[in-house]
């Protein structure tokens, strides 16, 4: 992960390779009047030519600058209405560009900035330089351009700001793992693989960690989950960590993740187009152990629980067959009608199984249904709770974070969808509605707690290059997960 410190000193003055400069539509010398002495009027012409204009995520590179910084990168802002995101933009712009130059390593500046802004920078530096290259071989040492290993932010140095720092380096390393494990291909980030993380994180904070395999969950009577399972010689995991930072008497945050190592659909097998994504089918749990290591680093006083259904859901000939009725671990049968919702069946035995903690709330993330991919696209979380003011919250919690969610229906209007002939419920209501029947189906093994359900299909990953993200896993739900704890704690 990219380091990150604060330096109290004069822009104009550092020796850097590269100083980032983040600037608002229609830019002045204002603040910045030595930056352009240094480097000869350059920017005063740069401006008044309107070469550069500030415009949100428009950037200007100048090299060739005579004294202090060796180089400069503009980066605009546009019309900032909210600055912790523009700030927070900016900054991942500017690593994203320092990682593709080559400069190793960076300064960054946008004027005075409070605790809350460098927090924001600090995080926002951290994801831009994110990378995923553990499986690349080394280039050749000729073409090797240095990877972006240092960010120095230009700021007083205060106990403010430095918390600032400290808090957005937890939310960095929390999104860095959450989008390292889902980046990682299914062959590796497997079950086993998942509970290894979980235990380290376990060391790394003092977490009570407790994993559970196959046997653990026949014992439990976990039928849903294990009719995932029963396709794949993978043992299924369901991990827990316990993060007590509360105090004994207050009860605990659920944090739920669907951890599908790689979802083929099952007997139901999926197109072989665009499979290979479904390694991606992890995002929740991803965004589970993201979430517990910044809410640990960050050392928040709430209790949180962080719990992942792992597994692959494959075809066979001992996988689970559509029409096949199982029992739930709730105690409700279960027709199974297409072995590609198999999230749902995953999640249902783990919001059954919560229930022995207490819950103050459940909150789960799943890359759950294409269906909330085609009502939001990728713009949007899918939001679905069974209270209107945990709704608010969670939503303001999404917003927070750069992580905007937006709220679909649970009514009950819905629930002849799901209607059995044969169980107590079917795993699938087919096209119509396709996120809501699932969010409905989940409701039915909610019991005694406030829940909310985030479908994060649609936002977990991107299948192209984004400004500020390349082609791969955003970081989401870590933010949402982590902003709703934060305003929960005390
Ligand atoms: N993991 C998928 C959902 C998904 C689809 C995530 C596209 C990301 C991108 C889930 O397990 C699934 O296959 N859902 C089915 C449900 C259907 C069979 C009722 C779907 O959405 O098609
Ligand atoms: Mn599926
Ligand atoms: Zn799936």
């Amino acid at each position: 992960m990219l380091t990150v410190q604060l330096s109290a000193s004069n822009p104009a003055e550092t020796g850097t390779p590269l100083l980032a400069i983040a600037l608002m539509e229609n830019p002045s010398l204002a603040g910045i009047a030595a930056i352009d002495t240094a480097s000869s009027g350059a920017l005063a012409r740069t401006f008044e030519m309107k070469d550069f204009r500030g415009g949100r995520d428009e950037t200007l590179h100048l090299t060739g600058i005579a004294k202090g910084p060796r180089r400069l990168l503009l980066v605009g802002m546009g019309a900032v209405t909210d600055k912790l995101a523009s700030l927070k933009r900016a900054a991942s712009l500017a690593a994203r560009q320092g990682q593709k130059l080559g400069v190793g390593e960076l300064v960054f500046y946008a004027g005075q900035i409070n605790a809350d802004e460098t927090e924001a920078v600090t995080a926002g530096l951290i994801a831009g330089a994110w990378e995923y290259n553990e499986l690349k071989s080394a280039t050749p040492e000729s073409e090797a351009r240095k990877p972006l290993e240092r960010a120095t932010i230009l700021t007083s140095n205060t106990d403010d700001t430095r918390r600032g720092l400290s808090n957005g380096q937890a939310v960095g390393s929390g999104q860095s793992l959450a989008r390292r494990l889902a980046m990682m291909p299914g062959n590796l980030c497997t079950p086993d693989y998942l509970a290894e993380v979980a235990r380290e994180l376990g060391e790394k904070h003092k977490l009570e960690v407790n994993v559970m395999g196959r046997s653990d969950l026949e014992a439990e009577g976990m039928g849903s989950f294990l009719a995932v399972a029963q396709g794949t010689p993978q043992d299924p995991k369901l991990i827990t960590l316990h993060y007590d930072g509360g105090g004994k008497s207050a009860k605990p945050i659920v944090l739920i993740g669907k951890g599908l190592c790689f979802d083929s659909g099952g007997i139901s097998i999926k197109p072989a187009q665009g499979m290979e994504m479904m390694k991606f089918d992890m995002c929740g749990a991803a965004g589970v152990l993201g979430a517990m290591e910044a809410i640990a680093s960050m050392k928040l006083k709430v209790n949180v629980i962080g719990m992942i259904g792992a597994t692959t859901n494959m075809p066979s000939g001992t996988a689970i067959n559509p029409g096949d009725v199982v029992k739930s671990h709730f105690g409700k049968y279960i027709e199974i009608i297409n072995t590609d919702a198999e999230g749902r069946l995953v999640l249902a035995d783990l919001l059954s199984y919560a229930r022995k903690f207490e819950p103050s709330v459940v909150v789960d993330a799943a890359t759950l249904t294409g269906a909330v991919v085609i009502a939001l696209g990728h713009t949007a979380t899918g939001v679905f709770g069974t209270d209107e003011a945990l709704v608010t919250e969670i939503l303001a919690a999404g917003r927070k974070a750069g992580e905007p969610g937006w709220p679909l229906p649970l009514w009950d209007e819905y629930k002849d969808l799901i209607k059995s002939d044969v169980a107590d419920v079917k795993n699938s209501g087919g096209r119509p509605a396709g996120a809501v029947t699932a969010a409905l189906f989940l409701k039915e093994f909610v019991d005694g707690f406030p829940w909310i359900h985030l479908d994060i299909a649609g936002t977990a990953y991107s299948e192209s290059d984004l400004v500020t993200i390349p082609k791969g896993p955003t970081g989401v739900p870590v933010g949402t997960f982590l902003e709703f704890v934060r305003g929960r704690a005390r």
